[in-house]
């Protein structure tokens, strides 16, 4: 979204409050630690697409304020660990950032997976949302996706796009497509996966909130 911060790019905001949770719009409710046992993968594999139940882990942690110059973020750093039934080995394995922008209403997710893959997807929502919808395409310098050789080669990732729901009972779900263009195949791939997450652990406050 485009917004004026201004012509003077160095100096921070003077309204800056040091309790992240206080602040995080639509963010809010995500912070704690989640359990997932109903997440429902579909992967490219050799002989076609595979879908493959699976668990996981979801710790989302309140970060201090992060400002750029005039521009003010409140966020919260996670990590996604998940596996698959009956296994302890990891599935999938990412971690990155959620952030919100009082200012604007924007959210962004920062994601890393170790397959040398890192994206930073975009959306918008009202502070009180219930709902939101965050993308990042291939190419873009705003919103892009990034992998290294082997991968951009082999299993071209040219969009992923994320939808959060904020469920009752104190539960949210997200439905994720990560569309592959896969060396060899006409279609692009839809790497979908889906999940509800219940609460097993509470938000806790960022350390400038909670005194360090
Ligand atoms: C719960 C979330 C996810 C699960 C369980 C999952 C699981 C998998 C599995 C099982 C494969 C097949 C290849 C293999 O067995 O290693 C795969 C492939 C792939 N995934 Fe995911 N994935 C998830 C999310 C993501 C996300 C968010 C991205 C990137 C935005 C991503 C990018 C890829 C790519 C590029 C491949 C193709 C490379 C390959 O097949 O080796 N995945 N994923």
């Amino acid at each position: 979204m485009s917004h004026d911060y201004g012509d003077d790019i160095y100096t921070e905001p003077a309204d800056v409050d040091n309790d992240t949770l206080a602040n995080l719009g639509p963010l809010a409710r995500l912070a704690g630690r989640w359990r997932g046992t109903r997440g429902v993968d579909v992967n490219p594999k050799a002989d076609g697409p595979e879908t493959q139940a699976y668990l996981e882990t979801i710790d989302l942690v309140p970060i201090d304020p992060q400002t750029n110059g005039p521009q003010l973020f409140y966020g919260l750093r996670y990590h996604q660990f998940v596996t698959k039934p009956g296994e302890v080995g990891a599935y999938h394995d990412q971690v990155g950032f959620w952030l919100w922008e009082p200012a604007t209403g924007d959210i962004y997710q920062m994601l890393s997976i170790p397959r040398g893959q890192a994206l930073l997807a975009r959306g918008h929502a009202a502070p009180d949302a219930t709902r939101f919808e965050l993308v990042a395409t291939r190419g873009s310098t705003e919103n892009g996706i990034v992998s290294q050789p082997f991968l951009e080669a082999a299993f071209t990732t040219v969009e992923f796009r994320i939808v959060v729901t904020l469920l009752d009972g104190d539960r949210w779900m997200y439905d994720e497509d990560t569309v592959l263009q896969v060396r060899g195949q006409a279609e692009p791939f839809h790497h979908r996966d889906r999940s509800t997450l219940s609460r097993i652990g509470p938000a806790v406050p960022n350390p400038l909130a909670r005194g360090g």
